[in-house]
């Protein structure tokens, strides 16, 4: 499958990064050795403007754009393009003095002082009508520039807003979910749980520290209920836009897995979606597990659309100043950590930042140009190296990967789960068990989408739901109907507890996935860390050799009733007790893993898996250790980026591959592939 480049105008990966030539203003000649050094760096998509309301707007209704013209200008004439952003993530003093509805209320109902970014009401009428004044002025300016390449929409929408208009907002958002019958939502929160029963629609307030915090329905709620007025929002933002660039497409910048948004919603919203990646590279906890990790949040953003291509809005050239230490990325994982977002799907490669700052917060933060403010640097050789291998790698535009594996990950699952006080309140860790049944596939190099519970299940081989607690209306329907064609679903503790409003299901757990599962789950156990349990496995084709596995936080204590049991646990009172099982239903079969452990089961298990359910893997070789392998295709071409996450070198079999070229290099590749640590090649097959 090939997908249209981001923007056909330009059909090449995008490389570049935030760029703010309004601080550098008033230094003569620095603009020059910007298009200098972007020309040296092979840099040809630059963000631009994504904090320059005060410089395009300076008091109110006058308008500057001489800087940016010339900075649109000297990017054309650089064969270079603009990301171009709205200003909306931070705003003018002027505006929040004049209007002081624009600033945030926090949950503790105090208004924010003017200050920092992202500050602002997302349903304030001002705020709308001068993020729209100003949008419009950039679409009316620019919509016929050479430069205008992509719409960068505002800087990471987060947080939520909590004044009045915001409250009044709330209430009729909820009127339409509830169809304007307070009984209904009565109802779905539960409120006749501690005398919060509702006699008028104006008692509704949104969760507050101060206030009530503990009603789940309500809590969900005021989170869809963000979500929603955000992409509102955002939707005001780009009627300017689209009015007058609709043939340019709009993105806003996501934060990988950031919990206050439901991007799976928002998503649906962006013509191309993109986020903001820094990983904790050369962490005591090793290269190879964030490796696994950020690859798990590169295939929810090439999921988010279906399968198309993405974009990474922001990367640190070297390293961060917001993470415990700044530590520097060693030589090599440059190349490698920024060809990891493209073997998963994106199409870019952008940074944060271009300049690094001369003052304030993020004058220590890694960036392509330093203080020193010359080309001779290690940093700013690394970025140059990238941009020849990108110019290499044209031919990676608009393709994809068509998994065989699909991994649930879905927001209001985590919100509710995390919600929910019992199990085992110190360690929910829905999210790391989301990553962690990735792991195992990661390692084998077999590709993965990262879908949430509303996506389509057909064409999958597997669908894996790790802590299926929540389970909207139609789904166990539609996951019934993926085994019973022949599918394999695999669930865990903890799943089938809740419907969409929070609501236990009555009846036995796991609710509506009882009869697709075979079991009744009846209590859960919540383990302390010294607890000791395990499981064996009693039956065969389960796992290759081991038997036994430590079991850890949590054990559910499940009854078989159409089920077969796979594994029991060892000890407590629950010995002898199903701890694993597996149903038969029409054509496929549902497994349940009962309990947590330290993911070695899964890791065998899964490996089990992929063999016997022959699922599509990037080579068909068994890879070393830390080394993994990714796919994408244009339906005829293969391409396969196999990457060293460790400092070791290491040799991958290529012999049943036959002759592949290898992209960086040009070379051909027959037999054993060497790789140096951190080392990363392309091959074309
Ligand atoms: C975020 C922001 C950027 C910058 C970087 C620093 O991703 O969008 O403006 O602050 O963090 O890492
Ligand atoms: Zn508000």
């Amino acid at each position: 499958m090939k997908y249209a480049p981001i923007n056909p105008k330009f059909p090449k990966l995008l490389h570049g990064g935030d760029y703010n030539p309004d601080q550098w203003k008033d230094i003569p000649g620095i603009w020059d050795e910007d298009m200098r050094l972007m020309n040296l760096s092979q840099c040809n998509a630059m963000s631009v403007g994504i904090f320059s309301w005060v410089a395009l707007e300076p008091e109110e209704g006058k308008f500057d754009f001489t800087w940016l013209d010339e900075i649109m200008d000297r990017l054309a004439a650089n064969n270079a393009y603009a990301v171009l952003a709205t200003p909306s993530g931070a705003r003018p003093a002027w505006l929040s003095q004049k209007y002081p509805e624009v600033l945030r209320v926090g949950s503790n109902r105090q208004r924010n002082l003017h200050g920092i970014r992202h500050n602002h009401c997302y349903t304030s009428p001002i705020y709308r009508e001068k993020t729209q004044i100003i949008n419009r002025k950039l679409a009316e300016r620019y919509k016929d520039h050479p430069a205008l390449l992509v719409w960068h929409i505002s800087n990471e929408y987060s947080g939520d807003c909590h004044c009045e208009l915001c409250q009044e907002a709330f209430r009729n958002w909820l009127k339409v979910r509830y169809d304007g019958d307070l009984n209904k939502l009565n109802k779905a929160w539960w409120t006749t749980f501690w005398s919060h029963t509702y006699t008028d629609w104006s008692q509704i307030e949104s969760p507050s520290v101060i206030g009530e915090q503990l009603v789940h329905g309500h809590n969900l709620d005021w989170k869809r209920f963000v979500t929603d007025q955000t992409i509102d929002f955002y939707k005001n933002e780009i009627i300017p836009l689209k009015e007058r660039t609709p043939e340019i497409p709009c993105t806003t910048n996501f934060m990988g897995t950031y919990d206050g948004l439901d991007y799976w919603k928002f998503a649906k919203e962006l013509d191309v979606v993109s986020w903001d990646n820094y990983p904790q590279w050369h962490h005591p906890g090793g290269d190879q597990i964030i490796a696994s990790e950020v690859g798990f949040v590169h295939d929810i953003y090439r999921s988010l659309k279906g399968g198309k291509p993405f974009m990474l809005m922001e990367s640190t050239p070297s390293m961060t100043n917001w993470q415990e230490v700044a530590k520097l990325k060693r030589p090599g994982m440059h190349l490698l950590s920024s060809l990891q977002a493209i073997a998963h799907g994106s199409d870019t490669v952008q940074y944060f930042q271009w300049r690094k700052s001369r003052g304030s917060w993020e004058k220590l933060h890694g960036a392509v140009v330093d203080h020193c403010g010359h080309e001779n640097t290690r940093v700013f050789k690394d970025v140059t190296q990238l941009g020849e291998a990108l110019n290499k790698l044209d031919v990676i535009v608009g393709t994809s990967v068509e998994p065989d594996v699909a991994i649930i990950y879905d927001w209001e699952n985590r919100w509710a789960f995390n919600e929910a006080p019992g199990l085992n309140n110190s360690h929910k860790e829905y999210e790391q068990t989301c990553k962690r049944h990735y792991q195992a596939f990661w390692e084998k190099g077999v590709p993965v989408d990262v879908i949430n519970m509303d996506c389509e299940f057909t064409g999958y081989k597997l669908l894996i739901a790790p802590i299926l607690y929540m389970v909207r209306p139609g789904v166990a329907e539609r996951i019934e109907k993926f085994v019973q064609e022949g599918g394999t679903f695999v669930t865990t503790y903890c799943s089938g507890v809740v419907n969409e409003n929070d609501l236990c299901f009555l009846g036995g757990f796991p609710g509506p996935l009882r009869k697709l599962l075979g079991i009744w789950d009846e209590e859960t156990d919540g383990l302390y860390d010294n607890d000791q349990n395990s499981v064996t496995i009693i039956a065969d084709g389960v796992v290759k050799n081991k038997r036994s596995y430590q079991v850890k936080q949590i054990c559910d204590l499940i009854h078989c009733e159409t089920a077969q049991v796979l594994a029991t646990y060892d000890g407590d009172f629950y010995a002898g007790q199903p701890a694993l099982t597996v149903n038969d239903f029409g054509k496929g079969k549902a497994y349940f893993i009962a309990f947590r452990n330290n993911n070695d089961f899964e890791h065998d298990f899964y490996e089990n898996l992929m063999e016997h359910l022959d699922l599509r893997r990037a080579l068909q070789t068994e890879l070393p250790s830390g080394v993994t392998a990714q796919l994408r295709s244009d339906g005829e071409k293969d391409y396969i980026f196999v990457m060293n996450f460790t400092k070791e070198d290491k040799v991958v079999n290529l012999k049943e591959e036959g002759q592949l070229k290898e992209l960086l290099s040009g070379d051909v590749v027959v037999g054993d592939l060497h790789l140096q640590g951190y080392d990363v090649k392309v091959l074309a097959r």
